[in-house]
C-alpha cells in the first residue's frame, strides 16, 4: 500500500514541479506585473496541493518501515519547507522574494564618464567594468554605485523574508533557517578551512604586494585588499587580474576571450563547445529541446529579465539553461557549469522523483566544473584552437596554474563566510542593526578584504550578491570548490592522464576529453541523484567517504611552493592587520568623510 502511496504521490509532486516551474520561468525570463500575479498564483496554489499531500503522507507510520528505500522517499516527502506557512503567508513570502529580485535584476547605473549614459546592467556592462577597468575611481564609484541601488531598498524586506522562512522552519519541527544543518556538519566546514588557509594566506599576500606595485598608497602593505581592485564586484574570484598579476609577466599569449572574439563565437557557439565535452565523455547530449527552449544570451527586446545563470529540470526531458552569456573565457567555463547541472538532470531523469537531485547540493554545483577544470588547461585550449602558444613550458603552466588559484583558492573563504553571516541571520544571532557590519567582519576575517570608503549600517551590502537576496544556499558552492578536486583526481587517475609522483603528468594539467572510461565512472555517480546518502555517491567515483581538501592542495602543490618562495624572497608580508575602514551604526558622521574622500 505504502509502495502505490509513494508512485502516487511522486506523479503529483512532478506534476506540481512542472507547473511551478513554467510559472517561473516565465517570470524570470520576462519581468512583468503579469508574469508575477500569474507566478505567485501558482506557486500559492502548488503549495497548498503540497500541503494537503503532506497530511495524508504524515499519517503513514514510515520510520519503523522495513523497506529502507521506502523510508528514505518517505522521509523525503516529510520536509514541505516554506509550502508549510499559512496561505496568506506563503503569497507574502513569494512575491517579497520576487520583489528583491527584480531590484536586483532590473537595477541600471550611470556611466562614470558619461553621467548622463544611465542604462548599464550588471550583465553585461557592469561586469565588464569590473573586470577589464584599471581606473580606480571608476571602479570605486561603480563599487559604490551598485550597492547603493540594491542594499538600502531591500533591507526590510529581507527581514520579512527572514521571518517567514524562520516561521515556516519552526512549521517543519527545524529550529532555525533553511534545513542545512542536517545534510551537512557545520563542524567539517571549519576543518576544511583551516587546512586550505595556508594556501590562501600566500595568494593574498602575494596579489597584495602586485596591487601595491600597480596602484600604490590605495593598496596598504599590510592591511585587507581593497575589495574594488580585484576584477570581480564581489571580490569572490580573481582570475580579472591575472594579466597584472602574473608569475611571469613576459610569457604571454592573446587571451582566450581574445581569441573566442577574433574567432567569431558566439554563445551557442560556446554551449556546443560545452556539449561537444560532455558527449566525448559518452555521457548524454543535449536534447533538442533544450537549443530550443534555453535563453542563451541576453534576449534583444528591452524585456528584463534576471540575468543570473541558471539551470532548469522540468522533468520529461525538457531542460534549460538562461544565461546572458557574454562571449569571454569566464562565460565559457559558465556555460560549462550550467550544463553540468543539465547533465546531472539527465542522468537521474530514471529515479523516482524523490531521488531526482543531487547527492548533496555540492556535488549538483561541481558537476560542470570539473569539466572545466579539463577545458581550462593549456593543452586543452589548444587543442580546441583557444590558445594560440607553442611554448607550454613549467613557466606557461606556472602562469595557468596562477590563473586558476585565482578562482580556485581565492573562492574558498567567500564561498564559507557567505552562509556564516547568513546562519547566524537566520539563528536571531546578528540583529538587524549589526547586519552590515557584521558582514564586513567576515569578509575582513576571512577573505581578508576591506571596502574602499567606509561603511554604515544605512548600506546592506550581502545584499548586493544574487544568492543572498534570492534565497540561494551558498555553502553547496564552498563543498564544490573542495570535492571537485576530488572527483577530478579520480577520473584523471582513470583517464590515465594523471600519474601521481610522475612530473610530466601532474593534476594540474590533466585532460580526460574523449575518455569514456571516466566518463562513465562519473555518469554511474550522476545515475544515482540523491538515491543514497552521499558518501556513498562519493564512494562509488572516489573510493573516499568524505570531503577532503587534499585534491585540491595537491593541484595547487607547485603553486603553493613558488608563492612561498616569491613572498619570501620579497619579504612580503604574509596574513593582514586589522583595517583603517570603519563600520557605524548609522552614516552621518562618515558621511561627509566620504563625499570629501570622494571629490578629492
Ligand atoms: C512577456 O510577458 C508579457 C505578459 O506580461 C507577454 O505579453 C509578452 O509577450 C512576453 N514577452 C515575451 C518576449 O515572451
Ligand atoms: C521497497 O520500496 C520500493 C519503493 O520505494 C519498491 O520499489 C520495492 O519493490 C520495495 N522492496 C520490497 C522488497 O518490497
Ligand atoms: C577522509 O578519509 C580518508 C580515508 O579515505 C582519511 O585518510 C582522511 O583523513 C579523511 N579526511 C578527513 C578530513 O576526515
Ligand atoms: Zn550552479
Amino acid at each position: 500500500m505504502a509502495v502505490s502511496y509513494i508512485q502516487y504521490l511522486s506523479e503529483r509532486q512532478s506534476a506540481r514541479h512542472k507547473r511551478d516551474s513554467e510559472g517561473e520561468w516565465a517570470y524570470a525570463s520576462n519581468i512583468t506585473e503579469y508574469n508575477l500575479k500569474n507566478k505567485v498564483t501558482i506557486g500559492t496554489q502548488v503549495a497548498d496541493e503540497a500541503k494537503q499531500d503532506w497530511l495524508e503522507t504524515t499519517k503513514y507510520h514510515w520510520k519503523s518501515f522495513r523497506n529502507l528505500d521506502l523510508r528514505r522517499q518517505f522521509k523525503k516527502y516529510t520536509d514541505l519547507g516554506v509550502a508549510a506557512l499559512p496561505t496568506k503567508k506563503f503569497e507574502k513570502y513569494s512575491k517579497t522574494l520576487s520583489e528583491m529580485e527584480k531590484i536586483y535584476a532590473t537595477a541600471k547605473l550611470c556611466d562614470f564618464h558619461n553621467s548622463s549614459k544611465c542604462d548599464l546592467y550588471l550583465e553585461p556592462e557592469i561586469t565588464h567594468i569590473l573586470s577589464t577597468s584599471r581606473d580606480p575611481d571608476e571602479l570605486k564609484n561603480v563599487w559604490i554605485e551598485w550597492r547603493k541601488a540594491i542594499g538600502p531598498k531591500v533591507k526590510d524586506m529581507f527581514e520579512t523574508y527572514v521571518n517567514l522562512v524562520n516561521e515556516a522552519a519552526r512549521l517543519n519541527n527545524f529550529t532555525v533557517g533553511p534545513k542545512v544543518k542536517d545534510m551537512f556538519e557545520t563542524e567539517q566546514f571549519h576543518n576544511l578551512w583551516e587546512q586550505i588557509k595556508p594556501l590562501y594566506l600566500q595568494i593574498h599576500a602575494y596579489v597584495r604586494n602586485k596591487l601595491r606595485q600597480k596602484y600604490g598608497d590605495i593598496v596598504s602593505e599590510k592591511g585587507p585588499i581593497p575589495a574594488h581592485l580585484l576584477g570581480n564586484m564581489w571580490a569572490q574570484t580573481w582570475s580579472n587580474i591575472a594579466d597584472i598579476s602574473l608569475p611571469y609577466p613576459n610569457i604571454t599569449s592573446p587571451t582566450v576571450t581574445q581569441e573566442m572574439i577574433n574567432q567569431g563565437y558566439t554563445p551557442l557557439k560556446m554551449f556546443q563547445t560545452a556539449n561537444d565535452f560532455f558527449v566525448s565523455l559518452n555521457l548524454t547530449a543535449m536534447p533538442g529541446s533544450f537549443w530550443e527552449k534555453s535563453i542563451l544570451e541576453k534576449p534583444s527586446d528591452g524585456r528584463e529579465l534576471i540575468c543570473h545563470a541558471s539551470a532548469w529540470d522540468f522533468f520529461d526531458n525538457d531542460v534549460r539553461i538562461k544565461q546572458c552569456t557574454d562571449v569571454t573565457e569566464e562565460d565559457l567555463y559558465t556555460a560549462h557549469h550550467e550544463m553540468g547541472h543539465i547533465e546531472y538532470f539527465l542522468q537521474y531523469a530514471s529515479q523516482p522523483v524523490a531521488y531526482r537531485e543531487g547527492a548533496n547540493s555540492g556535488f549538483h554545483e561541481a558537476v560542470g566544473d570539473v569539466i572545466s577544470l579539463s577545458v581550462s588547461t593549456p593543452k586543452h585550449l589548444q587543442k580546441i584552437g583557444l590558445l594560440n602558444q607553442t611554448n607550454l613550458d613549467a613557466a606557461a603552466l606556472l602562469n595557468n596554474l596562477y590563473k586558476t588559484g585565482l578562482d580556485k583558492i581565492v573562492f574558498l573563504p567567500f564561498g564559507y563566510l557567505m552562509d556564516l553571516w547568513r546562519w547566524d541571520v537566520f539563528a536571531g544571532k546578528i540583529p538587524k542593526s549589526n547586519w552590515n557590519c557584521k558582514w564586513w567582519e567576515l569578509r575582513h576575517d576571512y577573505q581578508g578584504v576591506e571596502p574602499p570608503v567606509d561603511r554604515s549600517e544605512d548600506d546592506f551590502d550581502p545584499a548586493a550578491k544574487y544568492h543572498i537576496i534570492a534565497n540561494v544556499p551558498y555553502i553547496r558552492y564552498f563543498v564544490s570548490f573542495v570535492i571537485q578536486f576530488q572527483f577530478h583526481r579520480a577520473l584523471c587517475l582513470k583517464a590515465g592522464d594523471y600519474v601521481p609522483d610522475d612530473p610530466n603528468k601532474p593534476l594540474h594539467n590533466c585532460d580526460i576529453y574523449q575518455s569514456t572510461t571516466a566518463g562513465n565512472a562519473l555518469g554511474d555517480m550522476l545515475q544515482m541523484g540523491s538515491s543514497k546518502p552521499w558518501p556513498d555517491a562519493m564512494e562509488v567515483l572516489t573510493g573516499q567517504r568524505n570531503m577532503d581538501a587534499s585534491g585540491l592542495l595537491e593541484y595547487f602543490k607547485p603553486l603553493q611552493t613558488w608563492l612561498e618562495e616569491e613572498n619570501n624572497k620579497n619579504g612580503v608580508f604574509i596574513g593582514w592587520e586589522p583595517t583603517q575602514r570603519v563600520c557605524s551604526s548609522t552614516k552621518k558622521e562618515n558621511q561627509e568623510l566620504e563625499t570629501s574622500s570622494e571629490s578629492s
